[in-house]
């Protein structure tokens, strides 16, 4: 290939979690990402750089964005890539998650992406198998590639991450988007505030160095990023919710309480969206405001990154 780039090592094997990588590693990661982002906007996208490669990715929980941006970041590798779900498979006829492991252990994959509603799920895939398993979002503990190609899109924006105050808002109980943007966060230099409601306070608070804020316009004052979270529905058991209007009213972001952050201050949400009750739908479609597409945009280029430091 003319535009041969050296694949950095990461200190990993897997990439279960932030918590996990050094600084070195997240650089490593961001700085890939940009030879990726840049391959991605030639008419031939494709750096096979992984032929011959099987990636499995299995989804034990529905997905629209990581599914097929890891589907499409191994195939522009030039990967074979095999999707399972949860519908099409022993699961349903009572397999269990340590047999459904050992079973496609014994296919030799190269790489296994697993998205479950179970914390620690990935860990537990990982000791399971001999190749590298990528978190791809699991309960409310981490999902790694979502916090790092949300840091690339910020660093699209921003100089650094270092000093940036982060307001990361709405339901952090359920939230592993907030979790692995807080140790992403954290550990580059920014400072972290999380923003929400006390019904969705998390119960691991303690383990987080962050500002408290119950007033979201009091949270993203002059803050440079503002975060917005999904109310994870899924999750919620027995909490009693407002509703979405009364949700929207107090912890909904709109262009008029948006004037409280900085004046160039990004919004941010990792998706799906609902609209007009974590943000308002005309912020959210703002491209002067909002980077909800890039973020997704550049997910292929992170996650091109991700799956060819950890398999080469
Ligand atoms: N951000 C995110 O994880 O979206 P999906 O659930 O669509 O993958």
């Amino acid at each position: 290939m003319s535009d041969d780039i050296k694949i950095p090592k990461i200190s990993q094997k897997h990439l279960l979690g932030i918590k996990y990588l050094s600084i070195d590693d997240i650089n490593k990661i961001l700085e890939l990402a940009v030879f990726f982002k840049l391959k991605n906007k030639e008419k031939n996208k494709n750096y096979p750089i992984l032929t011959g490669r099987t990636i499995i990715n299995l989804f034990f929980e529905p997905s629209t964005r990581t599914l097929i941006s890891f589907e499409i970041a191994a195939k522009r590798l030039g990967a074979d890539v095999i999707n399972m779900n949860i519908e099409g498979s022993s699961l349903r006829k009572g397999e269990t998650l340590f047999d459904t492991a050992q079973t496609i252990g014994a296919m030799n994959p190269d790489l296994v992406v697993i998205r479950h509603s179970k914390d620690n799920s990935a860990e537990e895939i990982s000791n399971l198998l001999d190749c590298p398993v990528v978190n791809a979002g699991e309960g409310i503990n981490e999902h790694p590639t979502q916090a790092l190609l949300d840091a690339f899109t910020i660093l699209s924006h921003k100089k650094t991450l270092k000093d940036l105050t982060v307001s990361i808002c709405g339901d952090l109980e359920h939230s592993r988007v907030a979790r692995s943007n807080y140790y992403l966060l954290t550990k580059m230099g920014s400072k972290v505030r999380f923003v929400y409601p006390k019904y969705f306070e998390p119960k691991d608070l303690n383990k987080y160095k962050v500002e408290i804020f119950h007033e979201l316009i009091k949270g993203i004052s002059d803050s440079d990023i503002v975060m917005m979270l999904r109310i994870q529905n899924e999750r919620i058991i027995d909490t009693e919710l407002p509703s979405t209007k009364e949700y929207f009213l107090h912890y909904g972001l709109t262009a008029e309480k948006l004037k409280n952050a900085k004046a160039d201050a990004l919004v941010m949400h990792p998706g799906p969206i609902n609209r007009d009750v974590e943000i308002e739908s005309s912020l959210a479609d703002d491209v002067n405001k909002s980077v909800i597409n890039e973020q997704v945009e550049n997910g292929v280029a992170v996650r091109m990154a991700c799956l060819s430091m950890l398999i080469n």
